[in-house]
């Protein structure tokens, strides 16, 4: 099997938490070392993974030429870290979002390009198990059409860490608008034409967005509904797909897909009325539309192994998972939101 002599720069929530114990536990990436300015990071590393570790990327590349830099940094480094790996001869794994602007992914994309690397960026909201049963629902075309999908993430958080402040580009549309938005984006699969959005900052201890809304219309007529909101002391639904035929909710417990449609030959015929008299000054036209209902458990889907796919792009020249022109269209899509919250 080939091995993917692999660093990972940032030992945070994400790098810690998720991309150290998967490159630990897959067979085809080898661990060589890692990057925090926080000494008492690398010593933790060292000691759990026996890995070396360097204070920063200048260090590591003096050191080491890794096939794979995992970049899970705070997000104003992913740029310029990304472009050194690239120069230095590694591919990047790096995470959500990929850059803090449109112009800046595109220099890294320009970079990637002339020095023939590659490039993932990881956007675990398309590999979730919901994400795959609900592909899979519309793959059966039972609603018809789909022209609506509302997306709503929503909490009551004081957040006080270095997301909560503009100056280190944090801010939820930054944040979860890289998971929320990717996810529509890959549902829909077209482009966007237009986006509206709106920011407020209402219950957080910093000074970036914590209320997101916004609407994405896309070239294939679909509408994208988001509403990413910090600071709802209720919850909201999480999911609506809306059909020409039907509807698709989670469930009340989120352990099953709700689908509602009806089939086109059991619709009544209704005829069209002339005239500017409502016939006998009815409301509706009466008619009685036989709902079908399934409960789909997401129990029955497995999510997508990110990790699996890493190595199945970078050590065996697969298709990417996230091919980087969907991750620009996304940037592209986060700017023109940024640009109308103006
Ligand atoms: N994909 C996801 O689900 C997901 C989840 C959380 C965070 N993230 C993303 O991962 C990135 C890191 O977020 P986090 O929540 O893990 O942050 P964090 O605050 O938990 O950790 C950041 C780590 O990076 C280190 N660091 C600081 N400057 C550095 C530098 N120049 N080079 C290398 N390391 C440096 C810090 O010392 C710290 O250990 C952000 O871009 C964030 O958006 C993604």
């Amino acid at each position: 099997m080939k091995e993917l002599r692999t660093a990972v720069l940032g030992l945070g929530r994400i790098g810690w938490q998720f991309h150290l114990p998967r490159i630990h536990q897959h067979a085809g990436f080898n661990l060589v070392a890692v990057v925090d300015p926080l000494p008492d990071r690398l010593k933790e590393a060292r000691t759990v993974y026996g890995v070396k570790g360097y204070a920063d990327c200048d260090a590591l590349f003096a050191a080491e030429t890794p096939d794979l830099i995992v970049v899970a940094s705070p997000t104003s480094f992913h740029a310029d870290q990304t472009i050194a790996a690239f120069r230095h001869g590694s591919d990047v794994f790096c995470d959500k979002p990929m850059a803090v602007s449109l112009g800046e992914a595109d220099r890294m994309i320009g970079v990637m390009a002339e020095c023939r690397r590659k490039l993932m960026v990881y956007q675990p909201h398309r590999a979730t198990a919901e994400v795959v049963a609900l592909q899979d629902i519309l793959r059966q075309d039972l609603i018809g059409r789909v022209y609506m999908i509302k997306r709503t993430c929503t909490d009551y958080t004081r957040r006080n860490d270095w997301q909560a402040f503009r100056k280190n580009f944090g801010g939820m549309l930054n944040n979860y608008g890289a998971h929320y938005i990717d996810q529509l984006l890959y549902l829909s699969q077209s482009p966007v034409k237009r986006a509206t959005c709106s920011l407020r900052t209402i219950a957080s201890l910093g000074d970036a967005d914590d209320v997101v809304k916004a609407v994405l219309e896309t070239e294939n007529g679909m509408l994208l509904d988001v509403d990413i909101n910090m600071a709802a002391a209720v919850s909201m639904r999480p999911w609506h797909i809306l059909g020409q035929r039907g509807a698709i909710v989670l469930s009340d417990d989120t352990s099953a897909w709700h689908v509602c449609y009806y089939r086109p030959e059991d619709l009544p015929v209704i005829p069209v009325q002339d005239g500017l008299a409502a016939a006998e000054r009815r409301y509706g036209s009466g008619e009685k539309i036989t709902w079908q209902e399934l409960m789909i458990p997401i129990s029955d889907f497995k999510p997508v192994d990110f990790y699996a796919k890493c190595y199945d792009y970078f050590a065996l020249n697969r298709d990417p998972f996230v091919p980087v022109t969907a991750t620009r269209e996304l940037m592209r899509v986060i700017d023109l939101c940024r640009q109308d919250a103006r």
